[in-house]
């Protein structure tokens, strides 16, 4: 239920985000600017034309058109562009932080050279003021052997990449199935995290964790038709990064009314609000955030919740943690 102050509150509190693909921050203006100066030709005659297309009734419905709108990115300067626009966006919401996916078989798989993909991202990370790291996603609907060579090309680049994370069409495709290569990207001291639980079944959480050992669950909603899973995850304070927005536009909840984020909160859940795609599903995290509170009974000490969650959740080293997290109780020091 929101009121002025607590819209301000919302806007201006520090805050981490760790959950955003950026191929998903494309928004359709970019996607007709990089397809007129590549000479790609798009099967929609306008902007407009293609955002009436963002009608989506589940994840593959949104997949197919988000792999259609990626097909523009061709050079450095498309993934520099891309991400230096979400970066600045981020700052404008009082990102602090943010983690990145990237998709790198969508770009490979067209004849997009890893190198342009991953120099493009990660130069827009150097030159913006918002801190930014990066986590490489295997798409879980091709091959174990596809995601093990694509972790291959990226020794090279070992250090400009934190982790690595699994997303894409999650029913049918079980955290299990990419057991090698979270095991191999374990010994490469990557940070490990897996989509799981958006409209997969609790097990795949429990495989995320018990199989691929990750650190964080992305989505992880449906972790509520489970309570012994619901238990552990409080236990363990396993963060999940929840999507608010992205949940309703991917019908996992009918209305923002009746999404679990406050009921997860209350369980003494670790989680954290974020956009996933917000070129498609209506929003930039702090629309994530104002939506959530809009809709839900939720309030000054859920949003402090999880701006803390946020950063404690991060792969940041301990005095980096520990100055953001003081920047946190300061501004709701101040706010008091
Ligand atoms: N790729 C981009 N957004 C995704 C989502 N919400 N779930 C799975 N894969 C994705
Ligand atoms: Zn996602």
């Amino acid at each position: 239920m929101l009121n002025e102050p607590l819209r301000r509150m919302l806007q201006a509190m520090p805050k981490a985000e760790l959950h955003i693909h950026i191929e998903g921050s494309l928004e359709p203006e970019l996607i007709f600017e990089f397809a007129q100066r590549n000479g790609v030709s798009l099967p929609y005659a306008s902007v407009e034309a293609l955002r009436q297309a963002y009608a989506f009734t589940d994840l593959q419905s949104f997949l197919d058109i988000y792999y259609a709108g990626a097909s523009v990115l061709l050079t450095e300067q498309d993934f520099y562009d891309m991400t230096a626009a979400y970066l600045a966006r981020a700052g404008a919401d009082n990102v602090r932080h943010t983690e990145i996916f990237f998709d790198p078989q969508t770009h490979t798989a067209r004849g997009v050279p890893f190198e342009t993909v991953v120099n493009g991202i990660w130069r827009a990370c150097q030159d913006s003021p918002v801190s930014a790291s990066l986590i490489m996603c295997f798409l879980r609907h091709l091959s174990e052997d596809d995601a093990l060579a694509t972790l291959e090309q990226a020794l090279p680049y070992r250090e400009k990449i934190i982790g690595v994370g699994l997303d894409s069409s999650e029913l049918g495709h079980p955290p299990e199935k990419f057991a090698r290569a979270f095991e191999r990207a374990r010994a490469l001291g990557l940070h490990l995290v897996a989509h799981a639980g958006e409209e997969g079944p609790p097990s795949y959480i429990e495989s995320a964790l018990d199989v691929l050992h990750v650190e964080r669950i992305d989505h992880g909603v449906r972790c509520l038709d489970d309570p012994a899973l619901v238990q552990r995850l409080a236990r363990e304070r396993m963060a999940l990064t929840v999507c608010p927005l992205s949940n309703i536009k991917l019908r996992v909840f009918d209305v923002m009314g009746s999404h679990s984020l406050r009921t997860l909160l209350d369980a003494g859940l670790a989680a954290t609000v974020n956009s996933d795609d917000p070129a498609y599903f209506g929003g930039y995290v702090n629309d994530n955030y104002l939506a959530a509170f809009e809709a839900l009974p939720l309030d000054a000490s859920h949003a402090r919740q999880l701006a803390v969650n946020s950063f404690e959740a991060a792969f940041l080293a301990p005095a980096q943690k520990r100055a953001f997290l003081d920047e946190v109780e300061r501004f709701f020091a101040a706010a008091a």
